[in-house]
């Protein structure tokens, strides 16, 4: 039974992610989605409880995946959760270059291997960061997230507005 993990920020997570997500989840027996505390990334928008949350409630439908979450380096959770592969999306080539880096280093590491997805082609310009942008400016982004992200990210809209006076 091949256990694969399929790591990320998540912030929030796109109908690019939800791609990869449900076709590694018919690729492999079970997935573990696992939303990273990523310390390059300091000032994420959404807790952790609420892009768990987001996951959960987006990944639903699919009976093999589990929604989890960690701190520290991915090849000791890989390790510790005897994980068998590691999944990433590629969406264009500038994405290969560190994702290159990162998976020779989690296999040097761990001895896991990473295979990557090709982004659906709808999705490859799809970033959490575009998404976050264009929402916050007023865009309209109902198709490039799940809806319960959608939700999330309109009651995160109100209370800024509402912290705001507006
Ligand atoms: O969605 P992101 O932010 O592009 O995902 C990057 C992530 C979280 C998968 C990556 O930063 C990661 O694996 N972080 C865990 C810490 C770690 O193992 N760092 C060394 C990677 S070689």
């Amino acid at each position: 039974m091949t256990r694969a993990i399929y790591p990320g920020s998540f912030d929030p997570p796109t109908n690019g992610h939800l791609d990869v997500i449900e076709r590694a989840s018919h690729a492999f027996a079970e997935l573990l989605v696992a939303v990273v505390v990523n310390p390059q990334k300091r000032h994420p928008m959404f807790t952790l409880d609420e892009r768990e949350r987001m996951l959960r409630e987006s990944v639903a439908h699919l009976g093999n995946v589990r929604i989890c979450h960690f701190r520290g380096l991915l090849a000791d959770y890989v390790r510790a959760e005897k994980v068998d592969v590691i999944v990433k999306g590629l969406r264009v080539v500038s994405d290969f270059e560190s994702e290159m880096a990162t998976a020779l280093m989690n296999r040097t590491l761990s001895d896991v291997d990473t295979l990557f997805l090709m982004s659906d082609q709808r999705f490859s310009f799809v970033s959490s960061s575009i998404v976050k942008e264009v929402f916050f400016l007023g865009g309209d982004v109902s198709g490039l997230v799940p809806e319960p992200v959608l939700r999330m990210m309109s009651t995160k809209r109100s209370e800024r507005s509402h912290r705001n006076g507006g």
